[in-house]
């Protein structure tokens, strides 16, 4: 593994023109259109990259995307790839672990998730807290590499109480309604029965999906910050009656991006 991560980074190392980057972006459903604010795009296809899987789910595209977003550089994922799409938790998150390789030392992620939280909305903009792996692995199962982080990681601070503090401050300056929440990340493809939302309720989630978790534990292995935010496209619980579809979460994912861009957009420049 230690080579293939190496290998890969060396490719992009020697394929990236100008410094590289330190910020690292997941673009998940919600936050696709903050390509549009990045500056000197150098855009390259997952199937050019080494050992990089191909994404498959509609809606998603397969890019590496570097550029500027103000003072800096930045390594965008346009296409995630997810566990209920059949990749491993190796493939799921090498991408994570070549971006560690190359210098990236924060990590940004979006995604689509269904509310459970009674205070929240179609279209709210919720800021991940903290999560729950209800995914069947863990990314870190099997041998250890120590170059890439400790056996058994703390995951005390799993999202960056700064960063989080920070876009708060943004959210009161550009009147944007932040919630604030705990993820719950299981495997999908089926969304939540209405007893499933109502257990993720009372575990302590606000809001489930089927991403993120995976990314942001081989980010922290490896000792980056992690800011997270999740869309709120649909609701869920046992008095609950609409029902979720991709293109409703797409369409309610569609109508929250300016201010997940905005958000993240100025959080990103200013970190
Ligand atoms: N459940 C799981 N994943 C999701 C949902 C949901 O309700 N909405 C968007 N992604």
């Amino acid at each position: 593994m230690l080579e293939t991560i190496k290998s890969t980074a060396d490719f992009l190392r020697e394929k990236i023109n100008g410094s590289l980057p330190t910020v690292g972006i997941i673009l998940g459903t919600g936050l696709g259109s903050l390509v549009d604010l990045i500056d000197n795009k150098q855009v390259i296809p997952y199937k050019e990259i080494p050992s990089f899987p191909e994404s498959t789910v509609e809606g998603h595209s397969g890019n590496l995307i570097i550029g500027n977003i103000g003072p800096k550089r930045v390594i965008c994922m346009q296409g995630r790839f997810h566990y209920y799409e059949g990749y491993d938790m190796k493939q799921v998150t090498f991408p994570v672990r070549v971006m560690r390789a190359l210098g990236v030392d924060t990590l940004f992620v979006s995604n689509a998730a269904g509310g459970m939280n009674k205070e929240f909305k179609v279209g709210d903009v919720m800021i991940i807290t903290d999560h729950i792996n209800l995914f069947p692995e863990n990314p870190l199962r099997g041998k250890n590499y120590n170059e890439l982080g400790d056996r058994f990681p703390a995951m005390t601070e799993p999202y960056s109480k700064e960063l989080i503090a920070k876009a708060d401050a943004i959210g009161t300056e550009e009147n944007i309604r932040l919630m604030h929440g705990v993820y719950v990340g299981t495997t999908g493809p089926t969304f939540e029965t209405p007893a499933e939302y109502e257990y993720f309720r009372i575990i302590g989630g606000d809001a489930v999906g089927m991403s993120t978790v995976p990314e942001v534990i081989v980010a922290k292995h490896g000792g980056m910050r992690v800011f997270g935010v999740s869309v709120i496209t649909d609701l869920g619980g046992k008095d609950i009656t609409d029902v979720p579809t991709h293109e409703e979460v797409q369409k309610a994912a569609q109508v929250a991006q300016p201010v997940v861009v905005k958000l993240v957009g100025r959080l990103v420049a200013e970190c």
